[in-house]
């Protein structure tokens, strides 16, 4: 048997890639909340793919999907601890962090269009609000598309009116808070895990969220209605514990980054489609009434959330917030 240990170890040795192989590889565990179907599931997924192979096996990327380790406060919680290395939490959900600023992400209406959004996560503004994570030990990789939201709840949404007294699931910001204010409702801040047995449950009324994740979790069984009102956008930030970043092996950070600049460009390609597709098949499946709002009532929407822009300069940063409106206007 000596002889057959020699003859396996000599053709090991001669494998190639055999001794990297042997080395257990660096493990990557990204967690999220979502389902793998949604793009920000698929675009974890992509990644993984391109790590892997672009690594030759060095890196494995463990993706863990729909809040399975853990759910949205507890994850940023892990990867500061170094529980799990990646993450794209949503845009709204940096306020935790002390990263407040990212909030503006969620002012109603600020976005015209997708084009409009790239021009800021893809220019000096995006770059700029990356930037301010590093001091929080966290490095920002880039920006993943979700979509423009829709409004749903049991009753028609759509005067602002029609919002008294709801009780509205938000994601932790408070941009969204006052926006809900604003229309008159009452926003709960709920984990995502949490929204559809809320709703089954009455605990809370209504939400909003993309018509990919109002699909994956099949909200649109717990809503009699929902409004297509495109009032707002999601969307994330890949993140990354810095000091693991930072300590990857020199030749195996560049062939990481490369596979998150084209998983980036992937999400960003098929969010679009992903979201009309959702929303194609929950009309056709006639669980919720849709309502396109006439050009009176989105005016209506429009006048009643606009204060929000200068009230909201306190928290997210009134320099950012025109800076925004001057790169998109
Ligand atoms: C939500 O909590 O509604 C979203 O941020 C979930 C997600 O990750 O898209």
């Amino acid at each position: 048997w000596l002889m057959a240990l020699a003859i396996g170890v000599s053709s090991l040795a001669l494998t190639p890639g055999g001794a990297a192989a042997q080395q257990s590889p660096i493990i990557i565990k990204f967690s999220h909340v979502v389902t793998p179907d949604t793009p920000k599931g698929k675009g974890a997924e992509k990644f993984k793919e391109l790590a892997e192979a672009r690594s030759g096996g060095k890196v494995k990327v463990e993706v863990y999907p729909n809040s399975q380790l853990y759910k949205d406060k507890e994850e940023i919680e892990a990867l500061q601890l170094g529980a799990v290395q990646m993450l794209a939490p949503a845009l709204s959900k940096f306020g935790p962090l002390g990263a407040k600023e990212f909030e503006v992400f969620d002012l109603p209406y600020i976005f015209p269009n997708t084009e409009a959004l790239r021009k800021v996560t893809e220019g000096p503004i995006g770059r700029s609000l990356l930037k301010k994570l590093e001091s929080k030990g966290i490095i920002g990789l880039g920006y993943w598309d979700n979509g423009f939201k829709l409004m749903s709840a049991n009753r028609p949404l759509l005067v602002p009116a029609d919002f008294k007294g709801l009780k509205m699931r938000i994601q932790s910001s408070k941009v969204l808070e006052a926006q809900f204010r604003a229309l008159g409702a009452l926003p709960q801040v709920m984990a995502f895990s949490e929204v559809y047995q809320a709703m089954q449950t009455g605990v809370v009324d209504g939400t909003e969220n993309t018509p990919s994740n109002q699909m994956t979790q099949k909200i649109d069984e717990v809503q009699k209605h929902t409004t297509l009102s495109n009032h707002g956008y999601i969307g994330y930030v890949v993140i990354v514990n810095k000091t693991f970043w930072e300590g990857l092996p020199t030749d195996l950070r560049p062939i990481l980054e490369g596979a998150m600049r084209d998983a980036t460009a992937y999400v960003n390609q098929i969010a679009q489609t992903d979201n009309a597709n959702a929303l194609a098949a929950m009309k056709a499946s006639g669980k919720s009434t849709y309502h396109t709002l006439t050009p009176e009532q989105e005016a209506a929407w429009r006048k009643a959330l606009a204060p929000m822009h200068a009230d909201m300069g306190q928290r997210v940063g009134r320099d950012l917030i025109e800076a925004i409106h001057k790169e998109t206007g």
